[in-house]
């Protein structure tokens, strides 16, 4: 237990180290240039810039491990705080992150335990946008919320938390001053980040991506709040913009309007549902069955009765009828 901690302790020194490697490299090499000018084109201000400690890799694939190893340290540690990797079959390690910018990633404490990095290539055809920290030793992305430690403390006045999907999305919150802000890691929600959002917050407001794919990840994200009793609701950003886009178009006045409007994500969840029923009778079976997971999940009373009135006039039942329904498929899985 011991030597865990005193692992666990080396591997925040280097990320350390990293961290100042990358951010030396953004404001001090040529090479960083394209990253500071990238910077300057999203509108990030210097400040957030600044208290993140932002950073660049570059291109080359070992002038972090060289780096690391001039500073005394063996290769293991590297590759089990995720900076290095292993190419397989041969025993040459190369630096994971490279041509991108970096985005530190903190534990409540503070610590930095993982990067985010997002490529500066112009062709994201052969590299994925983004790349992430594996899970390490110090970093599990499912426990753990980027800028949970700031949020936390900004939550403490207003007992509300937004989420949203990305570090820009987030950073583009701070950058206006606005604080009560997480984001997830690159994975789906988790039970366990539902449960430290229930604990700083009454309420989380979920602020996705307005295109297709942040609809479908909001609403899978809602059982999880319904089965840990935790308020949601959501505000939709228009023409498929991200919280990024949005603010840099209305401002965070323009976000503020939106959170007054928002819907709680139960009933915004089985409006959708109902949207996509087409009034046939024998679709109605099948609007049911999609209605299912989400009554399965909820329980609270209040808002079951709110559902259920919801659905019901909407597909022209009697609410009893619909309850009979649920309770039916419930009992007989196909
Ligand atoms: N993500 C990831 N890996 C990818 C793509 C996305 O981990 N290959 C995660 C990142 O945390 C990213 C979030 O999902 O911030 C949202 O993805 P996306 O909307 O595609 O990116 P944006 O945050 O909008 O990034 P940008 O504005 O830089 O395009
Ligand atoms: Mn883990
Ligand atoms: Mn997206
Ligand atoms: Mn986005
Ligand atoms: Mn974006």
């Amino acid at each position: 237990i011991e030597s865990a901690r005193k692992e666990r302790e080396e591997l925040y020194r280097i990320l350390r180290s990293a961290a100042d490697f990358f951010y030396d490299q953004l404001h001090h090499s040529p090479e960083g240039r394209i990253a500071r000018e990238y910077i300057a084109r999203r509108g990030l201000p210097a400040e957030v810039v600044e208290t993140e400690r932002m950073g660049f890799a570059p291109q080359s694939w070992d002038s972090l491990s060289r780096h690391l190893a001039n500073l005394g340290y063996d290769v293991e540690p590297g590759i089990g705080a995720g900076l290095l990797a292993r190419s397989t079959g041969k025993d040459r390690v190369y630096d994971r992150f490279r041509n991108r910018l970096i985005f530190p990633i903190r534990d409540e404490g503070g610590r930095i335990v993982a990067f985010g990095g997002r490529s500066l290539s112009a062709d994201l055809k052969d590299e994925p946008k983004y790349l992430n920290s594996p899970e390490t030793a110090v970093y599990h992305k499912g426990r753990l919320l980027y800028q949970l430690a700031r949020a936390r403390e900004a939550c403490r006045q207003v007992r509300q938390t937004v989420l949203v999907e990305g570090y820009m999305d987030l950073l583009a919150f701070h950058a206006r001053g606005f604080f009560r802000v997480v984001a997830t890691l690159g994975t789906a929600l988790t039970p366990h980040q539902v449960r430290i959002l229930s604990r700083m917050s009454d309420e989380v407001v979920m602020a996705y991506d307005g295109d297709e794919a942040g609809d479908k990840a909001m609403l899978r994200g809602l059982p999880l709040f319904l089965q840990e009793n935790v308020a949601v609701s959501c505000v939709r950003f228009p023409d498929g913009m991200d919280p990024d886009d949005f603010l840099r178009r209305d401002g965070l006045e323009g976000f503020e309007k939106l959170l007054r409007s928002r819907q709680e994500l139960g009933a915004y969840a089985v409006k959708r549902i109902l949207d996509g029923w087409d009034g046939s009778a024998s679709a109605r079976l099948k609007i049911a069955a999609e209605l299912r997971p989400i009554f399965d999940a909820v329980r609270q009373p209040l808002l079951k009765s709110e559902y259920l009135r919801l659905a019901a006039d909407r597909l022209c039942v009697s609410e009893e009828v619909l309850n009979q329904q649920l309770r039916h498929d419930r009992r007989t899985p196909e």
